[in-house]
């Protein structure tokens, strides 16, 4: 799996230390960083120690224990706990996966680190600002654009052949743990749409009942939005649904050939 190093150009503090409660037998310490815009301080990491006895089997179950009954300050966002809306996804254990199906059991260092997704701007603690993210998403224009009448029926209707050209791309709940783990959205982020919001792009380009493909290959043809991808594979490699990224855009570039007639 791809691992990473701390934010960069961050003075990391040493932070404080949670000791277990006395008596407890089964204890696993969690490193985890933090940051408060309101404080005026640098980042530090944090250690708490968590009596695993007393807790569930993930790493949000240990999140969620240090916020109830150790420490309420620390922030982090979470939602479904079932790997479905993607709002907890962080760097743990060094990979940005999601803290909800992501088993302390699975966490190979001793003390488990936790950060933020990599080389997004913070807002505190793990919750990193995806404002920029999102509105790379809706540039794509998400959703089914069509040009002809609605069948009388008023659904559009698909083969399953055309359906099954969709799986590996709906399940993605664009939880931005791919894009933030790509080298060249680190470094071009500004220009460069991503893994993610390529992925998703190209879903809606194979899609039999769009109309509006070749409005979307000419978007994607510039040299920042798509050709920033260098194959490095990261994002297929730290997927928590498992799809590859990558193919989709090698996809895309594919159609991108075809329609020059290369
Ligand atoms: S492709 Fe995977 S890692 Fe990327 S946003 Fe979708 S679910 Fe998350
Ligand atoms: S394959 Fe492309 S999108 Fe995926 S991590 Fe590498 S450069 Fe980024
Ligand atoms: S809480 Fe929804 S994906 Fe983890």
């Amino acid at each position: 799996m791809a691992e990473f190093t701390l934010p960069q150009n961050s003075k990391i503090g040493k932070g404080k230390h949670f000791p277990a409660p006395a008596g407890a037998k089964n204890v696993r310490s969690f490193k985890v960083y933090r940051w408060n815009p309101d404080d005026g301080k640098n980042p530090s990491v944090d250690t708490y120690d968590v009596d695993l006895d007393s807790c569930g089997p993930m790493v949000l179950d240990a999140l969620i224990k240090i916020k109830n009954e150790i420490d309420p300050t620390l922030t982090f966002r979470r939602s479904c706990r079932e790997g479905i809306c993607g709002s907890c996804a962080m760097n743990i254990d060094g990979t940005n996966t999601l803290a909800c199906t992501k088993a302390i059991d699975e966490c190979g260092k001793k003390d488990v680190p936790i950060y933020p997704l990599p080389h997004m701007p913070v807002i505190k603690d793990l919750v990193p600002d995806l404002t920029h993210f999102y509105a790379q998403y809706a540039s794509i224009r998400p959703w089914m654009r069509t040009q002809s009448a609605a069948p009388a029926s008023g659904e559009r209707l698909q083969s399953p052949e055309d359906r099954k050209k969709l799986d590996g791309l709906y399940e993605c709940i664009l939880c931005a743990c791919c894009s933030t783990s790509c080298p060249s959205y680190w470094w071009n982020g500004d220009r460069y749409l991503g893994p993610a919001i390529l992925l998703q792009a190209y879903r809606w380009i194979i899609d039999s009942r769009d109309e509006d493909t070749g409005a979307r290959l000419d978007d994607l043809e510039d040299p920042f939005k798509l050709y920033r991808c260098h194959t490095i594979m990261n994002c297929a490699r730290t997927c928590p649904k498992g799809l590859n990224p990558a193919k989709a855009i090698a996809e895309i570039k594919k159609l991108m050939l075809v329609r020059r007639g290369a």
